[in-house]
C-alpha cells in the first residue's frame, strides 16, 4: 500500500508550485500593465523604473524582487534586465503581446473552471480577447518578414509568392490572414466569420494596416459559405467547430478550392512525444486544452484522426507537417 504524505509535505510538492504559477502570472501582468516589463527589456534602475512607472520606490523593489526571484528578471549593472525567454516573449517579434497572452489566460481560467462555457456564448469582450491571442500580430514587422521566409520554403504555400486567393473558414480578427497578406504582397483573401462583432475588428484591422483593397471579410457561417470564384489556398481553423459543424465546414472547404488548390488545418500536440513521456509539457497542455474544447463541444483530433477527417471528405495527398509554428495537416483538392 501507498504511504501516506504528511500534509505540508504534500502542500510543499504538489500545491505550491501550481499557486506559485498562479500568483506569478498576476505579478507579471501587473508589471506588464505599469510598464514595468517593456523597461526592464533594456536593463533600468529602480529610480528610473520608479519615474517611467508611477510606482513607489517600494513597489518597484517588491516587483523586481518577485520577478527576479522567478527568474524573468535578473540584477544586471545596478539594476535589473529581462532575462532572455522573458525578452524574447516581450519583444517587437513576438508572435502574440504578452498583454493578450495573460489576457487570454484569464478567459482560459474561467472556461476550464466551467464558470464560462462555450467559446460561443463568452461575452463579446472575452471572444475578443481570446482571438487577438490566437492569432499572429499582424502589427509586427518582423513577425511578417518571419512568416514570409517560411511561406516562401514552404512546399505547400510557396505558391503564395506568386499570389492567388486565399481563404480562411473561421478567421476571428484575422491576425494570421493579415500578416500572411502582408507577407505576400500578390495574395488577395477572404476570411468568414460567424461573430459580426470579431468581423468588424478584422475590417478595421485590414484598414488600418492599409490592406483592404486584398482582404474581403464576409461575417457568415464557414459551413454555407459558397464563393462564385475559386480558391487556391484554404485554411480551416478546425478546433473552433463544434462536432455538428465540422462535416459541412470540410465540405465548404472543399467546395471552394480549386482542383490542386492547398488546404491547411492546425493540429494539437506531438503525440510521440507525448506517449514517450506522459507526464511532460506537451501532455500536460494538450489534457489541459481537451478540458477546455470538450467544453466547446470540439471533439477531441489528433493529429491522425484529423488526417482521417480530412479523407473522407475528399481531400489527397493528406500530410501531418510538425515544424514549429506551421504544424498542422496539409492536404489538396483532387
Ligand atoms: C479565433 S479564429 C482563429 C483565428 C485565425 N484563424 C488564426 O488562426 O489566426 C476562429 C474563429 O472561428 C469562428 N467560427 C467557428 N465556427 C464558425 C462557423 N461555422 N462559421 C464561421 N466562423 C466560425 C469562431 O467564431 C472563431 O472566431
Amino acid at each position: 500500500m501507498a504511504q501516506d504524505v504528511e500534509f505540508f509535505t504534500a502542500m510543499r510538492s504538489a500545491m505550491l508550485p501550481l499557486v506559485t504559477a498562479s500568483a506569478l502570472l498576476q505579478v507579471i501582468d501587473r508589471a506588464e500593465r505599469a510598464g514595468l516589463m517593456r523597461e526592464l527589456r533594456d536593463g533600468a534602475d529602480t529610480a528610473r523604473l520608479t519615474a517611467a512607472t508611477g510606482l513607489t520606490p517600494e513597489t518597484v523593489s517588491a516587483l523586481c524582487a518577485a520577478l527576479v526571484a522567478n527568474g524573468v528578471a535578473e540584477s544586471a549593472a545596478g539594476g535589473f534586465r529581462l532575462t532572455p525567454d522573458w525578452r524574447a516573449l516581450t519583444g517587437p517579434g513576438a508572435w502574440v503581446p504578452l498583454g493578450d497572452i495573460i489576457a487570454q489566460s484569464r478567459v482560459i481560467d474561467a472556461m476550464l473552471s466551467g464558470r464560462e462555457s462555450a467559446y460561443a456564448s463568452l461575452s463579446p469582450e472575452d471572444r475578443s480577447t481570446f482571438a487577438h491571442a490566437v492569432s499572429p500580430n499582424p502589427y509586427s514587422p518582423q513577425l511578417v518578414e518571419r512568416i514570409r521566409a517560411e511561406i516562401a520554403a514552404s512546399p505547400w504555400w510557396s505558391g503564395m509568392t506568386e499570389g492567388g486567393r486565399h481563404l480562411e473558414l473561421g478567421c476571428g480578427v484575422a491576425g494570421r490572414m493579415l500578416t500572411v497578406l502582408q507577407a505576400m504582397p500578390r495574395l488577395r483573401a477572404v476570411g468568414v466569420e460567424l461573430d459580426p462583432d470579431l468581423a468588424d475588428e478584422a475590417r478595421r484591422r485590414a484598414s488600418d494596416l492599409g490592406i483592404q483593397d486584398r482582404i474581403e471579410i464576409v461575417t457568415g457561417d464557414a459551413t454555407t459559405y459558397r464563393s462564385e470564384e475559386p480558391f487556391d489556398f484554404g485554411f480551416w481553423s478546425q478546433w473552433f467547430f463544434p462536432a455538428p459543424t465540422r462535416e459541412a465546414a470540410l465540405a465548404s472547404l472543399f467546395a471552394n478550392v480549386r482542383s490542386g488548390g492547398v488546404v491547411r488545418s492546425p493540429v494539437f500536440g506531438d503525440h510521440g512525444r507525448m506517449a514517450a513521456d506522459p507526464h511532460g509539457d506537451d501532455a500536460r497542455q494538450y489534457s489541459l486544452h481537451r478540458v477546455m474544447h470538450d467544453g466547446w463541444g470540439v471533439p477531441e483530433r489528433t493529429p491522425e484522426q484529423l488526417k482521417t477527417e480530412f479523407e473522407d471528405a475528399g481531400f489527397v495527398d493528406v500530410t501531418i507537417v510538425y515544424h514549429d509554428v506551421n504544424d498542422g495537416i496539409y492536404a489538396r483538392r483532387p
